[in-house]
């Protein structure tokens, strides 16, 4: 994109004044500026200052009804777990991350996925994520494709990462790395933010960034080419997640369901996770901040909560649902932030309150759209143990213990009991689960 270029779709969109600084620019920082404006999209801006005007979209929720979950035990599990594997044996399966967070809230520089989680090992939270893909692929004789959705600011220190580890056992070329969009922050007035001179406020446009980024990158078509059916979604920070769990994925093909969901029963009424809501015939995942008191708190008549289910982020998607979503605008969130901004004098100013907006979307605002939909309930300890928080509940700390716990409960189903306060750790290559444990037997 050259000058007259830039200029002529940035007045198309109202935003000329990106280029007020211009003439001041040396030869690199305009180089810089224009590769940046060629990332905007003047149906983006189109779109932020819409939804700028609208206003936060956020939806009443005080119609909704809890969905009906399921819990799988005896007959009607095995027969999930049997299609499942039936689906992982065809090699219908893939495994798709979304880790282009920030993780601010842990306060870690590099991509959350390097971060160190394993109690003996040290291991990056990918290890854990890589090596349980490569052991289902093993077990079920068919491999698992992994999509990695990254961003700007961590796509090539997550790359570096896999490569340093070679790719933690997996063939490079069933690891497939796509770098999620980056939209230009807002004033009140719908301006596009210079935090520069030369340089435009932009930041990650949500993990819902994702279904844009999965088509633009060649992704999803390089699952049709594979013949993937089930994409099961997950999150960067739960290393407890059961990565392709076959009783999962068999839910999922028995209901012919668009979008399955994982759900576990909340640790406390105000946990900090989404609930699915029913409204008439469609489901939304209402935001624990969009939930009232009332709700939050509500009993059924044996005592139990009744909105009990939240969302841990764990999902399975038809591989064609996301492909029709792919090309639909999702909704915006947006979010009042302290931006750095250029003062008339050219300098920078640090402001001292929000003053300007980022833009945000979110993967499970395409549930309403599902066909079909489907709720499947699990035990919280086994599987969601996420690290958020530097220090006390979801931090590094608890998440070590739950890892841990999980494995004693492994070895005490395989005869072996372990002191308290002796660290375990078991890679998922050599047992992905207690059965797997007790049949490969432990060497102590
Ligand atoms: C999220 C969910 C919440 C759920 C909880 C479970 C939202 C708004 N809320 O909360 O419903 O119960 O997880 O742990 O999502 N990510 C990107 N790109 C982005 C932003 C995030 O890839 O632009 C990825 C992160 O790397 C991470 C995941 O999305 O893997 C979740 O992001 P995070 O900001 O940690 O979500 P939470 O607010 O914790």
């Amino acid at each position: 994109m050259n000058y007259a270029e830039a200029e002529k779709m940035l007045k198309g969109c109202g935003q000329e004044h990106v280029l007020a600084y211009w003439k001041k620019l040396g030869k690199k920082e305009r180089e810089a500026l224009l590769k940046q404006i060629a990332t905007i999209e003047p149906k983006n801006v189109k779109y932020c200052r819409e939804a700028l005007a609208k206003g936060a979209d956020v939806p009443d929720s005080s119609k909704g009804k809890a969905p009906k979950v399921a819990v799988l035990k005896g007959a009607a599990l095995k027969k999930a777990v049997e299609a499942g594997e039936a689906e992982l044996r065809a090699g219908r399966v893939a495994a798709l991350l979304v880790a282009g967070g920030q993780g601010s809230r842990l306060g870690y520089d590099g991509p959350k996925g390097c971060f160190e989680i394993g109690p003996i090992s040290n291991e990056p939270l990918f290890y854990f994520h890589a090596r349980k893909i490569l052991a289902r692929s093993i077990r079920y004789g068919a491999t698992i494709p992994f999509y990695v959705m990254t961003s700007e600011a961590n796509n090539a220190a997550t790359v570096q990462c896999f490569e340093e580890n070679e790719y933690f056992g997996l063939d490079p070329k069933d690891v497939f790395f796509f770098t999620q969009g980056m939209w230009p922050g807002m004033t009140k007035e719908g301006k596009i933010i210079l935090d520069e001179p030369g340089h435009v406020f932009m930041s990650p446009d949500g993990h819902g960034g994702l279904l844009a980024a999965l088509k633009k990158s060649g992704a999803l078509a390089d699952m049709k080419k594979r013949g993937i059916k089930s994409v099961f979604f997950f999150q960067v920070d739960n290393p407890l997640v059961e990565i392709a769990d076959p009783a999962f994925i068999g839910y999922h093909v028995q209901q012919k369901s668009e979008y399955s969901l994982k759900l576990c029963a909340k640790r406390d009424p105000f946990e900090k996770v989404g609930v699915p809501m029913q409204f008439g015939k469609s489901f939304r995942m209402v935001e624990y901040t969009e939930m009232t008191e009332e709700q939050c708190k509500r009993t059924t008549k044996d005592g139990k909560l009744y909105f009990l289910y939240g969302s841990p982020a764990i999902h399975v998607f038809d591989r064609a649902f996301l492909d029709r979503e792919a090309s639909k605008a999702m909704p915006l969130h947006l979010a009042f932030k302290k931006i750095p901004t250029v003062g008339a004098d050219g300098k920078v100013v640090k402001p001292t309150e929000p003053n300007g907006y980022k833009f945000e979307k979110f993967i499970f605002d395409i549930l309403p759209n599902a066909k079909t939909a489907a709720f499947l309930a699990f035990d919280q300890k086994d599987e969601f143990s996420p690290v958020k928080n530097a220090e006390g509940g979801d931090s590094p700390a608890t998440c070590r213990e739950d890892m841990q716990a999980k494995w004693r409960k492994w070895l005490a189903a395989a005869g072996v009991d372990v002191k308290p306060g002796v660290p375990v750790e078991i890679d998922p290559v050599y047992a992905l689960d207690a059965e797997e444990l007790a049949s490969v037997g432990i060497c102590l």
